[in-house]
């Protein structure tokens, strides 16, 4: 695990040295111009051209969308695991919280097929990664207008979840980030995101804060072959190769 209190933000362009300075603040993390610096520290923020990245000085890590379009054509949207489990018969827009954001794909797959997205991302550099991916986005032709619909919030999930009103229609848990890839390019850019998340230690304050939000539908994201989320049996569930969504239906309120 890694402090962030040891990170250092890196930004090496003067034009992007006060939007440095914003961010510097906002995640009280030191900031310089050096990348030698910033390199022997070890863990750092790169703000650049291109965006926001989290370094290791070998590999790196950005939150983006665009490697995601091949996927977002309408026909295929329909064809993905996790729309078709999100889906409530006889209602078509949908508000989904997804209370576990992480770099926001799966909430994007989600906008994309039309529902409203508010994301809750409790890690600051985590949220600040997505933030900026967001950001792109919404600078771009193709992506705009589905970015269009989703909100973030920095913010623990089991903290809003019971207060929030109206009630989501569908609740996204996705605590963990599993290995779910194979490459092992893959494998260590999860690795560095792994130095900062804390394993979800509460999935069972989780869980509870989702069922007190009152939602139609709680989509958990597994590994196909995991087991059930605080051992809670689902409705029903929609199996991929790799991801399996566990799915608890309740009442309409
Ligand atoms: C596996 S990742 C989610 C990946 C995401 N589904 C995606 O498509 O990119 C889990 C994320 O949930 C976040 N998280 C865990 N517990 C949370 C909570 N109580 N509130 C908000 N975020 C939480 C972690 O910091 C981590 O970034």
């Amino acid at each position: 695990m890694y402090d962030t209190e040891e990170m250092l933000i890196l930004c090496e362009n003067a034009e992007l040295s006060s939007h440095a300075e914003a961010l510097s603040e906002k995640l009280h993390i030191p900031r310089t111009s050096e990348l030698s610096k910033a390199v022997r520290n070890g863990l750092y923020l790169e703000l650049s051209e291109e965006g926001l990245s989290l370094s290791d000085g070998d590999m790196d890590v950005k939150g983006d969308f665009s490697h995601l379009l091949p996927r977002l054509i309408k026909g295929r949207l329909n064809t993905e695991f996790l729309v078709k489990a999100a889906k409530i018969k006889g209602k078509d827009i949908l508000y989904v919280v997804d209370a576990t954001a992480g770099l926001g794909e799966d909430s994007l797959i989600l906008a994309a097929a039309g529902f409203t997205v508010r994301l809750y991302e409790k890690d600051p550099v985590i949220a600040a990664l997505l933030e900026d991916a967001l950001l792109r986005a919404s600078q771009d032709p193709e992506l705009q207008d589905i970015v269009s619909r989703m909100t973030l919030c920095t913010a623990d999930s089991i903290e809003v979840m019971p207060s929030l009103s109206p009630s989501p229609d569908v609740i996204l848990l996705d605590p963990m980030f599993p290995e779910r890839h194979k490459t092992a390019a893959v494998k260590k850019k999860f690795q560095l995101i792994h130095h900062l998340e804390k394993p979800c230690e509460d999935e069972e304050a989780l869980l509870n804060a989702a069922i007190a939000a009152k939602p139609r539908k709680i989509l958990i994201k597994r590994p196909v072959k995991g087991p059930y989320l605080c051992g809670r049996k689902p409705s029903y569930s929609i199996a991929g190769k790799a991801v399996r969504y566990d799915c608890l239906v309740f009442p309409e309120n």
